[in-house]
């Protein structure tokens, strides 16, 4: 698998060009379009910034030599890479199981391409398959999150941090992180609204009609999906 995730995120990495402002994504499949991007500053020459969507990748963008604005600074973005749990037919995405989604989110609607780096795994009918929704949620919101989602017909269960920390997994912007399970997700945009509405849940990962474009690498190859 990381060698396919290693072909997608090259091939998404080739787009970068000089002077672009580029959003960069969080998870193993991103980690190989840092490494392309540093790999073009050397040898290339090629020169750009990048907005980080989470501490992990600042951390490793700070180890490859990438320069980095901050996201607030930033009114639009010309291109912006990241991975996703599942992928339907219409690039609709399940988004966050590194728990970044919510600044993914921010990155991706500041981009004019926001292009999406997959192993075929990674492809679903329809969301919710395989992965919960991850949710980012205020703590003071969480009841309220509970009981929302509950009329949605989902079941809201806060993630754990495990072994590092005691309670839950906590976002790099402070807030609780849970996941919520709808099963299958016939009407992702429906759903995407209505969460969208709950006050206090700050972030969820159903990413809707914002990607357009998608390098999906599979034994046979990269797939270029544009919409
Ligand atoms: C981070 O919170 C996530 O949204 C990742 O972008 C997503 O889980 C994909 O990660 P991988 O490329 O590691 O599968």
């Amino acid at each position: 698998m990381a060698n396919l995730k290693q072909q997608a995120g090259i091939a998404a990495a080739n787009l970068a060009q000089n002077g672009m402002g580029i959003g960069l994504g969080t998870g193993s499949t991103v980690f190989f379009a840092l490494e392309r991007l540093a790999e073009r500053q050397k040898t290339e020459n090629l020169r750009f910034f990048g907005v980080s969507t989470s501490f992990s990748t600042t951390l490793l963008c700070r180890k490859m030599g990438i320069e980095l604005k901050d996201c607030g600074c930033v009114s639009h973005l010309d291109l912006a890479i990241d991975g996703a749990d599942e992928i339907d037919p219409d690039l609709n995405l399940i988004k966050g199981r590194g728990a970044a989604h919510l600044l993914e989110k921010i990155v991706a609607s500041l981009a004019r391409r926001f292009i999406i780096v997959a192993d075929c795994a990674k492809k679903v009918k329809n969301l919710g398959e395989k992965f919960p929704v991850p949710m980012e949620i205020l703590p003071a919101a969480l009841g309220l999150a509970e009981a929302e989602v509950k009329k949605l017909g989902g079941i809201l269960k806060i993630r754990m941090a495990g072994d590092c920390k005691d309670g839950p997994a906590i976002s790099d912007s402070g807030n609780i992180i849970a996941d919520a399970n709808f099963g299958l997700i016939k009407e992702p945009a429906a759903l995407c609204k209505e969460l969208d509405s709950i006050p206090g849940l700050v972030g969820h990962g159903l990413f809707i009609g914002l990607a357009k474009e998608a390098f999906i690498a599979g034994e046979a190859g990269v797939e270029n999906i544009s919409l």
